[in-house]
């Protein structure tokens, strides 16, 4: 722990977000791959604080859950009827120190559940700007065009910060100040624990404003500052919908800005999405129409996209996949997926491996070199090394009831259109002939066919359909100086 990890961050989580209009509560609604609080959290444990707590209350159970999910070790603080950021931040101190078992010392940090893009980096400023000040409160604001809505900054004629006005407490001449405050405050948790008792509820809004506690600590001989950012980006917080889109692709913007900076090559950022999690190394070229959600991993000199849609999958070295949406699933170094394939959970594609057009796999191991190349399904499947799967192969893996195992070797050539009805097993070197529909195990080595004598009824079409242009093509067809005419084409 290095000098500037404070004693605890309370991350402000109770309020209902009801202008979201969603079932969900809102800080559970996601931007780059990662819940709104997902984002807060990280970026508090980026701080490395002795306590991490969420003060909740709005959808408790639902929130609480959500949280703990992420991370199993934070303190959860419930907030009673009392309303106010104030009463909120109360009940985190309260929570904070009795999981301490007494009184915190020294710095606690509070920010919101609904501020996603604020980055550990400018909250690491903060305290760091705090503790070399000695300061009571710093509070971290920033200068908006249109700073409606938000608690104004009353600053002294010396600079100094006396205060905070909520908008809707502000006079005329306050709301012309465009400096607002961000939500996002250090305090010395002494000061803070002996000033909340005193915020009252006496404003418009009848609430315990946190904001309250910069008076407060002043009136007691403290010093209290501000930090100015100037990337206004950090500290706004998403209440409706075209806010978390709006949120959302700045976040996605500084995220491809990131990866380009890191030599990944992205030859449209306008209509490529990039999850907060993803890996990606130098030389990966990402074409437009891409979003790579979740987990995924891609490995140098890949090129994904266009159009492609990738969430938990690891790409190896090399590879190539276009225009696909593959979901859990590995694609080996220098394999190859697509165009428009469809690769389902459970799916690991070899080395020099390939999954073609308009295939779909479920559950499918593919050995190296091995090629699903055309229209066709393999589901709980395992293929050996080098075998050429013929186009419009499928696997009967689903007798209605259960999934069987399909087990294909190594080198085997499969004809055109084979079932193979689950569970069935094909040797090494097997070939199976044209829409075989496998039942039985195909030892190594034997050719697999399945077949119905092929019976051909003359004059069936004139016979059954007379009069028709199929009947007409055939009786032209069958007319001797026509097969003469015809022959210089046939
Ligand atoms: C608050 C600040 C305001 C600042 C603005 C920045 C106060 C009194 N005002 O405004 O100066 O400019 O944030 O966005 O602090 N919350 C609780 N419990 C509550 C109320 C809120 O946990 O009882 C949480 C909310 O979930 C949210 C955050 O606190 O994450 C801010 O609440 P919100 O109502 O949006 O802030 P304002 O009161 O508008
Ligand atoms: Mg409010």
């Amino acid at each position: 722990m290095d000098n500037h990890s404070p004693a605890a961050v309370i991350v402000l989580a109770a309020g209902a977000g009801t202008r979201m209009k969603s079932a969900k509560p809102k800080i559970m609604h996601e931007i780059c791959g990662r819940s709104m609080v997902g984002h807060a959290l990280a970026a508090a444990q980026g701080l490395d604080p002795q306590h991490l707590a969420a003060v909740v209350r709005f959808e408790r159970d639902r929130v609480a859950e959500h949280i703990t999910n992420i991370l199993p070790g934070i303190i959860i603080a419930d907030q009673d009827d009392v309303p106010g950021t104030g009463r909120a931040v109360e009940q985190g101190l309260e929570a904070v120190d009795a999981a301490n078992g007494g009184p915190v010392q020294g710095t606690v940090v509070v920010t919101y559940g609904d501020v996603p893009l604020l980055t550990t980096e400018l909250l690491a400023e903060l305290v760091a700007v705090h503790k070399k000040d000695g300061n009571a409160v710093t509070v971290l604001t920033a200068v908006l065009d249109d700073p409606t809505g938000y608690g104004r900054i009353i600053r002294e004629e010396d600079g100094s910060v006396s205060g905070i006005r909520e908008h809707k407490d502000a006079t005329e001449e306050e709301r012309k100040i465009n400096e607002v405050n961000s939500g996002i405050y250090a305090f010395d948790a002494e000061i803070l624990r002996n000033a909340l008792p005193q915020v009252s509820t006496d404003n418009v809004q009848q609430e315990k404003y946190l904001t309250d506690v910069l008076g407060l600590a002043r009136a007691a001989g403290g010093r209290v500052a501000a930090v100015a950012t100037q990337d206004r980006w950090q500290v706004e917080g998403a209440n409706d919908r075209r806010q978390l889109a709006t949120l959302g692709k700045e976040m996605n913007r500084r995220i491809l800005d990131e990866w380009m900076k890191q030599g990944v090559g992205i030859i449209d950022p306008d209509t490529t999405w990039i999850d907060v999690e993803v890996i990606l190394s130098n030389d990966v070229t990402i074409k437009p129409g891409t979003q790579l959600h979740g987990h995924t991993i891609v490995g140098t000199d890949a090129v994904i996209g266009p159009d492609t849609t990738l969430t938990n999958v690891r790409v190896g070295q090399g590879a190539n996949v276009t225009r696909s949406v593959a979901t859990d699933a590995e694609f080996a170094d220098h394999s190859t997926v697509g165009p428009f394939a469809y690769v389902r959970p459970g799916t690991k594609l070899g080395e020099e491996a390939k999954i073609g057009a308009f295939y779909e796999t479920k559950n499918v191991t593919v050995g190296k070199g091995s090629k699903l190349s055309h229209l066709g399904y393999m589901g709980d499947a395992e293929i050996g090394e080098y075998t050429n799967i013929g186009c419009g192969n499928i696997t009967a893996n689903y007798d209605g009831v259960n999934k069987h195992r399909t087990q294909i070797g190594s080198h085997v050539r499969t004809s055109s259109n084979s079932v193979f009805v689950a569970p069935v097993s094909v040797g090494d070197g097997a070939y199976t002939g044209a829409g075989a529909v496998v039942r039985k195990d195909v030892p190594a080595g034997a050719l697999a066919i399945t077949f119905a004598q092929q019976k051909n009824m003359e004059g069936w079409t004139q016979d059954k359909r007379p009069g028709t242009p199929a009947a007409q093509a055939a009786q032209r067809a069958q007319t001797p100086q026509n097969q003469i005419a015809q022959e210089p084409n046939a």
